[in-house]
């Protein structure tokens, strides 16, 4: 038996491919000084690490705006509360959805109290959003409409370019929670406006934790900062300066973080090269051994290449897809097993994510992750997993909520077999 079977990803990504620990490090050690704040050449080439990951983070989003307008932020938490408390600051109607994280749920209900309609559409049996109850869903004074892209319980991937349609047509900002479908679904802002895109760093995109950010797409969105404070420009001015990234950027930058999430996208645009090299590994995820990955990068300051974009997406297609053959295989384990309900959907094909929540009748979902750690070194996690409203409409909040398992790019088959197994074990016992 390995010390751990992780299978915890749709919480953190872990391990990362190996070029993040490095390049983090070389990077750490050689460079990474306060960036734009002072002339020296040191500081510079910090600053071009970091404006090259904000054009990098652009080209894999496919957003064709200035790249000034991703800020970078702690995590999605910061982000998703930065583009809620600035665009819903004078109250007026939110539509949201009930499969939402904490991170929209929470401050969205804070807001509530002073006055902020809100109305939570809610989602299928499957964990699916109705594009037509969300339309009915807007009212004359809706300021924005939140949706979370894939579910962090059920894995389900909402429709986001008929949500993006309902958007356009009303007129109504989109923010979107990528938190677990960014690395492992291609967004093209390009072909799917999104208005505000809010990513974590931490999980599918293979940076540390410590780093997410906010793409402010549409330049009509005057988004204020949570705080303000140094930036390294107009320093004479006593305000914030109004430019981007400032303008949503005060204090020194993760650049550290930042440097992880450099390679880890240099990595998404070398793997999608690869692959593309030899297009029967899409078609067969085992004949090609991404969790092995592992080409030199150093510090990229040119401008990305033409095909970053198209590279990272056929790397995230390829992912999520060896990702979800795993899913396929413990559902199909599991499906029939009296003692264990499935939450969500079991069919394979819909549009989703490898995350999957199961409840077994006769044990506590807290109970049966501390048993799978102490008894077979497995990582999952229990409970509501900061999603209330999604566990309460699956009928599981009453409960301790559910387990989740959530394999990723490194998970291999003997590893999902050691947790099919371990699973039957304490569904027979
Ligand atoms: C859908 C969703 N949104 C937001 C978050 C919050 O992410 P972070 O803790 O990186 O801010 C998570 C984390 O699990 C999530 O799954």
């Amino acid at each position: 038996m390995k010390d751990n079977y992780f299978f915890d990803n749709a919480s953190t990504s872990f391990p990362k491919p190996e070029v993040v620990y490095r390049f983090m490090d070389s990077f750490a050690r050689s460079t990474a000084v306060n960036p734009g704040r002072s002339g020296y050449t040191l500081s510079v080439e910090s600053e071009q690490m970091v404006l090259q990951t904000r054009r990098m983070l652009a080209s894999f989003f496919n957003y064709n705006g200035d790249p000034a307008r991703i800020v970078f932020t702690q995590n999605i938490t910061d982000s998703l509360n930065l583009a809620l408390q600035s665009i819903l600051r004078d109250g007026g109607h939110v539509v949201t959805t009930s499969m939402e994280h904490n991170s929209v749920l929470r401050p969205l209900t804070h807001m509530a109290k002073t006055g902020l309609e809100l109305t939570h559409v809610e989602a299928d049996a499957d964990g699916y959003i109705n594009v037509d109850t969300l339309t009915s869903a807007c009212r004359h004074n809706t300021r924005l409409i939140v949706v979370n892209h894939g579910s962090n319980v059920t894995g389900a991937v909402q429709p986001l370019q008929e949500i993006s349609a309902v958007c356009r047509n009303k007129g109504i900002p989109l923010l979107l929670d990528t938190a677990q479908t960014a690395g492992v679904v291609p967004i093209d802002l390009d072909k799917t406006p999104v208005d505000l895109l809010a990513f974590t760093g931490h999980k599918g995109l293979f940076g540390p934790m410590g780093i997410g950010g906010l793409v402010v797409a549409n330049s009509d969105l005057q988004l204020n900062p949570a705080r303000v404070g140094g930036t390294g420009v107009d320093s004479k001015d006593p305000l914030h300066p109004q430019i981007y990234p400032y303008r949503l950027e005060a204090g020194t930058l993760a650049v550290p973080a930042i440097a992880g999430l450099h390679a880890a996208q240099q990595w998404f645009a070398l793997l999608g090269k690869e692959l593309n090299k030899h297009p029967s590994n899409m078609v067969d995820n085992h004949a090609f051994d991404i969790a092995g990955f592992n080409p030199a990068i150093e510090l990229d300051t040119a401008a990305p290449a033409k095909n970053h974009q198209t590279a990272c997406a056929t790397a995230q297609l390829a992912i999520g897809r060896h990702e979800i053959t795993h899913i396929d295989r413990i559902v199909n384990a599991l499906v029939a097993h009296p003692a264990i309900r499935i939450l969500g959907q079991r069919q394979v094909g819909l549009s989703r994510v490898a995350t999957m929540s199961i409840v077994m009748k006769h044990m506590p979902a807290t109970m049966l992750a501390d048993r799978l750690d102490d008894e077979h070194h497995i990582c999952v996690r229990a409970g509501l997993h900061c999603a209330p409203m999604a566990h309460q409409q699956l009928g599981t909040d009453e409960s301790e909520g559910a387990l989740r398992i959530s394999p990723g790019v490194f998970t291999t088959d003997d590893d999902v077999e050691h947790l099919i197994n371990a699973l039957l074990v304490l569904a027979d016992s």
